[in-house]
């Protein structure tokens, strides 16, 4: 897992290698070139995942959203496949799959042929039966993951996720060029987050007797909180829970005492003075905090207990480098508590059954 963890730079490459050019504001998909006409047509699109490539999905649908202006919705495939909801010809479908392989992916790709929509994946391995079964794709490239839980992969998946989204965006979005610098730049950002491995390690052995955990984020930063959530889970096998900032006066905030530290994502953006107030809130209530905050940010230490500072990003690319300190955290704490980190128990790679 460590190694993957530490791919993230190179996969961060390989997933832009000739898609993203920069210099010349380009965005180029092959994968996409003969379903263009399609796509052009499409006012309506459903990301259908499971477990973490869900959580990429859903940073999908904000980008999507925000970049090229079109309705997403999110679904896990275990409920897609057996919910009865209208279905329109305008609607595209999007599966996210590390494996290809996952059964209840798959049995969304099987009741969306019906409808007879365009099919669209987001897969990692080559010539899966994922990747096989839609009409086009974008693969993530980022070569075989062998540890249970998904690392490098999340990253690629979100960073491909960007790339379609900039690329339905390309002619309206006012972001489109300031998107394809970051996502150049974003291997070394990625290669100073783990530059950090120390630092988080520590903060790792600090906190690792505690028996529950909550991540929060807003905006982009909420599905990165589900997700470092469930890296926790699964790795360290501690009870996480992963929940958007703003709701936690709705419920969790009554969980919140000093034997129940949160994980806020605070990076600089417009939702960081409300974050702040969600921190407050906590600890007010005795309850320990670690901020995964943007370097430079002066204020943040007043509001945690630790923080742990990342690169300066655009909001859109923060969950890349947030997930990177989240997966090393859980890594950690998972190899301190003397744990097979990378292959969990009960967890099985690829989960070809329902
Ligand atoms: C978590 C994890 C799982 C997978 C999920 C989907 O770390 O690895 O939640 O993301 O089982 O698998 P794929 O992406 O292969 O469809």
């Amino acid at each position: 897992m460590l190694k993957e963890i530490y791919e993230a730079p190179q996969t961060i490459r390989l997933a832009s290698l000739g898609r993203v050019n920069a210099a010349t504001r380009t965005i180029k998909l092959g994968g996409l070139e003969g379903v263009e006409e399609q796509l052009r047509h499409i006012d309506r699109i459903v990301i259908v995942a499971c477990g973490t490539a869900s959580y990429a999905g859903m940073i999908g649908e904000c980008l999507i959203e925000e970049l090229a202006g079109i309705p997403v919705e999110v679904q896990i495939g275990s409920e897609f496949k057996y919910r009865n909801e209208p279905f329109s010809r305008g609607t595209a479908l999007i599966v996210v799959s590390q494996s290809g392989e996952t059964a209840d992916t798959i049995a969304a790709l099987k009741k969306a042929e019906k409808y007879g929509v365009l099919q669209l994946g987001v897969v990692n391995a080559v010539g899966s039966t994922i990747a096989r079964m839609t009409d086009a794709g974008v693969y993530c490239h980022a070569g075989p993951e062998q540890a249970v839980a998904s690392t490098k992969a999340f990253i690629a998946q979100v960073v491909v996720l960007l790339e379609i989204a900039l690329f339905l965006g390309r002619d309206r979005s006012p972001l489109f060029n300031t998107l394809l610098q970051e996502i150049e730049a974003l291997p070394d950002k990625a290669q100073a987050v783990l530059a950090q491995a120390e630092t988080i390690k520590k903060i790792a052995i600090k906190y690792k007797g505690y028996k529950d955990f909550l991540y929060i984020g807003r905006r982009y930063a909420y599905p990165t909180a589900l997700e470092g959530a469930l890296k926790l889970k699964e790795c360290a096998l501690i009870h996480a829970e992963g929940f958007a900032a703003g709701e936690m006066k709705h419920g969790p905030l009554a969980l919140i005492d000093e034997d129940f530290p949160t994980f806020a994502l605070a990076g600089d953006g417009p939702m960081l003075e409300k974050t702040y107030s969600n921190m407050q809130e906590i600890r007010t209530r005795q309850g320990k905090i670690i901020a995964v905050a943007t370097k430079g940010n002066k204020l943040v230490h007043q509001h945690a207990d630790d923080v742990i500072y990342i690169p300066k990003t655009l909001e859109q690319t923060e969950p890349i480098l947030q997930a990177i300190v989240m997966q090393l955290f859980a890594y950690y704490v998972a190899v301190e508590k003397g744990l097979n980190v990378d292959r969990p128990r009960n967890l099985a790679k690829s989960v070809t059954v329902e």
